[in-house]
């Protein structure tokens, strides 16, 4: 159960960050299990595991600060591409956590929520994550989105032939098609687009993750890999944030005059 001692503005406050500007959306790109495990000569299994606890205690951390919603990607649809132990250890590492944490999450008032391919995924692994999903459709605080099996352009590609079915179905004119619609036909439609990219490990890219949503987010990128991702390093990163100047394509304020 987490410390219900402080509301979260005033928890952010005691931790140095200014409530009025936390991103509302986080995503991350969780990278690094691997090169953490073979840095202290051990199997990357050892750094998927360790990835599963940094999860939980970043879960943890975005509810005590009142954050809307967390985005994490845990398995991209070209990670199928590695070897099949891997792959097997990771859908049994997923089953164990939707299980381990399913309580947890209730507790937390979390709306458990995912973005991804179901095809591919072991019914098993399936079954897990609608029960949570089920469980927890009505919770009122963060929603804890997981992309599995997700690729941003296998989302795109998903969202235009909905579009295209619709049309040719006559439910929708060709030229209705704008940014609304096609937002709304992706897997995170209704969900505010993240503020934030977090990215551990120290690359500089996207790999896949989020293309269209993350058109105006704020970037920031970690050399930590992910195991060692911890509560103080999302600090560092929200108090970054909150220095960035947002301007969308406009003019800073005190050049507008
Ligand atoms: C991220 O860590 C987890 C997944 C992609 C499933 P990696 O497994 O990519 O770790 P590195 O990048 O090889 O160190
Ligand atoms: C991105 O990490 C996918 C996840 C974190 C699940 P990768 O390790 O797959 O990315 P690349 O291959 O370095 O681009
Ligand atoms: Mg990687």
């Amino acid at each position: 159960m987490i410390s219900t001692t402080h509301e979260p503005r005033e928890y952010a406050r005691s931790v140095g960050l200014d409530p009025a500007r936390l991103p509302r959306h986080i995503a991350i790109i969780m990278d690094g299990n691997g090169r953490w495990a073979q840095r202290q000569g051990k199997e990357r299994a050892e750094g998927h595991e360790r990835g599963a606890h940094s999860v939980d205690v970043i879960t943890e951390e975005c509810c005590r600060l009142g954050i809307g919603q967390l985005t994490l990607y845990c398995l991209s649809s070209e990670n199928w591409k590695r070897p099949k132990p891997e792959i097997d250890f990771l859908m049994a590492l997923l089953k164990q956590y939707l299980l381990a944490e399913r309580e947890k999450i209730q507790e937390q008032n979390i709306r458990f929520t995912v973005i991804g391919r179901r095809s591919g995924l072991p019914d098993e692994v399936l079954a897990e994550i609608d029960e949570n999903v089920r469980l927890t459709q009505h919770n009122t605080g963060l929603t804890l989105c997981l992309a599995i099996n997700y690729g941003s352009r296998a989302e795109i590609v998903d969202a235009v032939q909905t579009l295209a079915g619709r049309v040719s179905r006559g439910e929708l004119q060709p030229e209705e098609i704008d940014e609304a619609a096609i937002s709304g036909a992706l897997y995170t439609g209704g969900m505010p687009d993240p503020d934030l990219l977090v990215r551990t490990a120290g690359e500089m890219r996207v790999s896949n993750y989020l293309l269209w949503q993350i058109s105006y987010a704020e970037l920031w990128v970690t050399p930590k890999f992910w195991p060692e991702f911890d509560a103080s390093l999302l600090h560092d990163a929200l108090r970054d944030f909150a220095r960035r100047e947002r301007r969308f394509g406009g003019l800073t304020t005190d050049t507008t005059t």
